[in-house]
């Protein structure tokens, strides 16, 4: 059966559409590489990395091209090889801070490769915008707040990332329901609800408040397919929402991290101080290596992340969770 979903998605851009379930995996610092991405695009969702994540050792060429080269080409071969279930698109995540001195380089790398979907956070650009657009992609920029949000559409993104409470990384401190309903008073175009999203139900449910799709971090930390060390899989499966901590001290903006790591390094998760924005730097891909190599991000979603799994296995069972939500729901509005 043809799930619901895929009647209803013409308003969106071509790269959004006919896709098996509306998701997007996130970026993530350190974990996205070419294994996840590509095993994400495969099941069907689409898949992303922040370019940063792509680091060539001093004097090499650039790896930021090898993956994208490799991305390309396996999925390539799997759209060959299975032309009744093509791979999703993937995208990529610019961090567009004064301090990623990459940034240039790195818009012209995905330009010549025709990167399909570009993920911008941290600062709205016109030349970024245009860089995407220069080679056919569109970009969806990720915000916290309406204000953000009316800015980047004026600078020219196609879409919209609502950054909610909850969320892994750099998380909103905004309710989903007060800031899907402020976006959509103004904006029709592609939205995408990030923050906490772990289930199909919670799929479902973003769907319902008016967001096109769901961007879902966290639980892929626990896949075989990502890149993080076997400890921070292990926590992510056997924490919860009460786990995850709050803080400006890590990188200068707020984000969630997990309590136990932060127990680990030493500190006390119950009592820590906060830091300025102005101690931001990604100049070296990240404010402080610690941040996110030993404290370690997750959102409150993670409390239904149950085992170590893999990709396929994940999205699975979002998909049956999503579709049997979603028929239990109709049936209460049929006839
Ligand atoms: C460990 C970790 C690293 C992240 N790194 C990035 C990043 O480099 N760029 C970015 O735009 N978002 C990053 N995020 C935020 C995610 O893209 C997304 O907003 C978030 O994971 C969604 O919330 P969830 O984890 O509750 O699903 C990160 C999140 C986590 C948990």
């Amino acid at each position: 059966m043809t799930a619901p979903w895929l009647r209803d998605d013409n308003h969106l851009p071509e790269a959004l559409r006919g896709l098996r379930l509306p998701l997007v995996g996130s970026p993530l610092f350190i974990i996205s590489g070419p294994e996840l991405v590509i095993a994400q695009c495969k099941a069907g969702i689409v898949g992303s990395f922040p370019a940063l994540n792509a680091r060539e050792a001093e004097g090499e060429p650039p790896l930021l091209e090898a993956w994208l080269t490799q991305i390309t080409e396996a999925l390539d071969r799997h759209n060959q090889a299975n032309p009744d279930r093509p791979a999703a698109p993937f995208a990529v995540n610019q961090i567009v801070h004064r301090s990623n001195a990459r940034l240039d380089r790195d818009l012209e790398i995905c330009a010549r490769h025709k990167v399909p979907i570009w993920i911008t956070s941290l600062g709205a650009r016109v030349e970024v915008n245009e860089a995407a657009h220069s080679c056919g992609g569109i970009v969806l920029h990720d915000i916290i707040n309406n204000t953000f949000a009316r800015k980047a559409i004026d600078k020219g993104a196609d879409g919209l990332i609502a950054v909610a409470a909850g969320a892994g990384g750099h998380a909103g401190q905004q309710s989903p329901f007060a800031l899907i309903r402020e976006i959509r008073d103004w904006f029709d175009g592609p939205l995408l609800l990030s923050g906490a999203i772990a289930t199909g139900q919670a799929l479902l449910a973003a769907r319902a408040l008016g967001a096109d799709f769901g961007y879902m971090g966290s639980p892929f930390i626990a896949c075989a397919e990502a890149n993080a060390q076997p400890g921070y899989k292990d926590m992510i499966v056997s924490s919860g929402a009460e786990d995850i901590v709050t803080s400006s001290l890590f990188t200068g903006v707020s984000g969630n991290y997990l309590k136990p790591s932060i127990a680990a390094a030493g500190l006390d998760a119950d009592n820590l101080p906060s830091a300025d924005a102005s101690t931001m730097n990604f100049s070296s891909g990240s404010s402080k290596p610690k941040a996110w190599k030993e404290i370690w991000g997750a959102g409150q979603g993670i409390g239904a992340v149950r085992d170590l799994t893999d990709v396929p296995t994940l999205v699975a069972r979002i998909e049956r969770e999503y579709l049997t939500a979603g028929r239990g729901l109709s049936g209460e509005f049929a006839g």
